[in-house]
């Protein structure tokens, strides 16, 4: 704590020196301060309504004219002295914290710039695109269709009549008697048959929707169809493009069977199996030659033109490929699952 200088004496009893030497430890103190608020606290006691001047000033009253003029001088000369110091000080502290705070703010350009979080493709964009790099390469051109599709596109030109029992597999999302969300992409095909003159060679990426849920069945997933149609296409160049197609996507030589079985759409049809790593076989995609009355029903004449399709779920190669159990956890939409695919 700093000790206040005083003068100590009655007005009429001090001379010129006292008040210099006043003036000079006040001065001292003044110039002292280490703050503000230290700043604050001796303009209170230096110059405040209970400091000696203050208490001094009110013994003028009392002096002679002669009296008056001397020590108003002295009184004047040092409140001048005073205010100098403080004024000086303050402005310095003033000047010192300015300085400390732009040292405190001061920008580091050598650090690291923060991070920009950017998106990334989901999984399933990313298998779609690696699907549709092998058959693009291949000559295949991409098709479309619509997700609300007519039950003529979706069955009945796949050769599916009504109450045909194939139709129960299907899980169908109804709209009413004539309208549903696709349940497969194969539609496409009518729909590229009908509307382009073969020879043909399209792939159809889409979602498509069933009414089914559960660890490997989601009611929107996605599949991928192929169509070949030529003059010439038949079931060894089908098993040909599938296995290169399987070799490219799996970035392996990869074991490969084509087991019988059945679509309305597709004679002879088959399943295709890949052999796993731990020797077990896993059904990848169905495919077959595109039935005589389906060509039909497009107004292609079966004895001058053959084709083959393929049609594979995206969700399925994309656990295959990322070693993934849950197929819900596609559209969960958790950062943590999508953020592994950056
Ligand atoms: N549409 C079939 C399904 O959803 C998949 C399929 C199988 C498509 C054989 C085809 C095919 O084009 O030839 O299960």
């Amino acid at each position: 704590m700093t000790t206040i200088p005083t003068l100590n004496q009655p007005l009429s009893e001090l001379n010129e020196q006292d008040f210099a030497n006043f003036a000079d430890l006040a001065c001292k103190l003044i110039d002292d301060a280490q703050n503000e608020t230290q700043l604050q606290e001796l303009k209170v006691a230096l110059q405040g309504k209970k400091s000696e001047i203050t208490v001094l000033s009110k013994q003028m009253g009392g002096l002679d004219a002669n009296g008056k003029k001397t020590y108003g001088a002295y009184l004047h000369e040092l409140r001048t002295r005073l205010s100098k110091a403080f004024d000086e000080r303050g402005a310095f502290l003033a000047f010192l914290a300015l300085n400390e705070k732009l040292a405190s703010e001061q920008v580091d350009i050598s650090l690291p710039a923060r991070g920009v979080a950017t998106g990334s493709l989901h999984p399933i964009t990313h298998i779609t695109q690696r699907m549709k790099q092998f058959f693009t390469q291949a000559g295949f051109s991409v098709a479309t269709g619509p997700e609300v599709e007519s039950d003529y596109y979706n069955f009945e030109a796949l050769n599916i009549p009504d109450h045909h029992p194939a139709r129960a597999m299907h899980d169908t999302f109804y709209f009413d008697a004539h309208y549903l969300l696709r349940t497969h992409t194969s539609g496409v095909q009518i729909r590229t048959m009908e509307s382009s003159e073969p020879p043909l060679r399209i792939i159809c990426p889409g979602r498509v929707y069933r009414c089914d849920s559960d660890q490997t069945h989601s009611p929107m997933f996605h599949q991928m169809e192929g169509l070949m149609i030529s003059k010439s296409s038949n079931f060894a160049e089908l098993k040909g493009i599938i296995h290169e197609f399987l070799n490219a996507f799996f970035g392996k030589e990869m074991t490969v069977r084509f087991r019988p079985s059945f679509f309305p759409f597709t004679e002879p049809s088959a399943e295709v199996d890949i052999l796993s790593d731990n020797g077990k076989w896993l059904e990848v995609l169905g495919c077959g030659m595109v039935h005589p009355q389906v060509l039909r029903n497009c107004g292609i004449n079966p004895d001058e033109y053959t084709g083959f399709a393929f049609g594979m779920g995206i969700e399925r190669f994309a656990m295959l490929y990322y070693g993934i159990s849950d197929l819900r956890l596609f559209f969960q939409n958790d950062l943590r699952f999508l953020k592994q695919f950056a």
